[in-house]
């Protein structure tokens, strides 16, 4: 704040704006800083912020810092949703994810962003798992469904697909300049360094070269037509893949023979998730190999 901006970074800055569709960007240094920074700063005593009961714990830390009314609407339940909007006072804003990263099910943007529309509210999309995986070259479900305009602000993160560190909120210019202004995790945390911001230039570059998505897109089919049908596999396009097994004793066992088969693959447990929902979660990467995507296929169709 003191010392001046980096060129460098204000060019990323732009690259990046530019690639996901958005008047501007602003780099933060992590997904949780963005989100606390840009819920903590944004609604006002008197507003009112609706999000979704799975939202990221990021924005439920910096909704608290806020002292705007907070509403939580059922898990992509727009009925629930346009209940609390009813209910809403002051400028209205609605928190959700685009991916969800529990259940790898993605949220119904389009009738969201219609309702924010009826409903005058500001619409903030958190696109952590969908960006590199969703829309054209991985720019998030946003721009997929062609809602750049919609939604007041994207976050992104580097830590998951772009394989760095870092995040990113895409907004207008105007909003960009209101964070640097009054967003206290940006203001109040040294800027992370060249070397970093030089990793997510290049992961974009790569973004941008290769085609990434038709590849993730083949695993993911592939690992979906090799288990078999009597295994509780929950809907979904992304690579997070959700295999439901009631009960924690049951969900460790599973965890531990896959493991042992050699598959980092974890169990989520109840309380994180209802009882009754637990689960293996398996997160397909494009350097799996189909070998190995069919052999811990055969692993769980033998287990489970
Ligand atoms: C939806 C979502 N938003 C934000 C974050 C925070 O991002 P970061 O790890 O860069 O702090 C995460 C997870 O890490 C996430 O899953």
């Amino acid at each position: 704040m003191i010392a001046g901006n980096d060129s460098f970074t204000e060019r990323l800055e732009e690259e990046i704006a530019d690639f996901h569709q958005s008047e501007a960007a602003l780099i933060y240094n992590s997904g949780y800083d963005a989100n606390v920074g840009l819920f903590s700063c944004l609604p006002q005593r008197g507003d009112t912020i609706i999000s979704d009961e799975y939202i990221h714990a990021s924005i439920i830390d910096g909704i608290r810092l806020s002292h705007a009314q907070r509403y939580v609407f059922k898990h992509n339940d727009l009925q629930s949703l346009e209940n609390k909007l009813e209910l809403a006072k002051g400028r209205i804003f609605i928190a959700v994810e685009s991916l969800y990263s529990m259940d790898g099910d993605e949220a119904p943007l389009l009738q969201i962003a219609e309702l924010a529309k009826n409903y005058n509210a500001a619409l903030i999309v958190d696109e952590a798992h969908a960006t590199g995986i969703f829309g054209n070259k991985g720019r998030g479900l946003v721009e997929e469904l062609g809602l750049c305009d919609q939604v007041f602000a994207r976050v992104i993160t580097f830590g998951k697909a772009l394989g760095t560190h870092g995040a990113v909120i895409l907004g207008s210019k105007q909003f960009r300049s209101y964070l640097i202004n009054f967003s206290r995790s940006l203001i109040y945390s040294t800027a992370s360094g060249f070397l970093n911001h030089l990793a997510v230039k290049l992961a974009y570059d790569l973004l941008k070269k290769q085609d990434y998505q038709t590849e993730i897109k083949e695993r993911i089919t592939l690992f979906r037509n090799t288990i078999k049908p009597q295994i509780r596999l929950q809907e979904g396009r992304s690579p997070i893949q959700i295999i439901l097994i009631e009960g924690n004793q049951k969900a460790k066992e599973a965890e531990f023979r896959i493991q042992e088969a050699g598959y980092d693959v974890r169990a989520i447990l109840s309380p994180t998730v209802p009882e009754g929902l637990e689960r293996i979660r398996i997160c397909l990467h494009n350097h799996n190999t189909k070998d190995e995507i069919i052999n811990l296929c055969k692993e769980l169709n033998k287990i489970l």
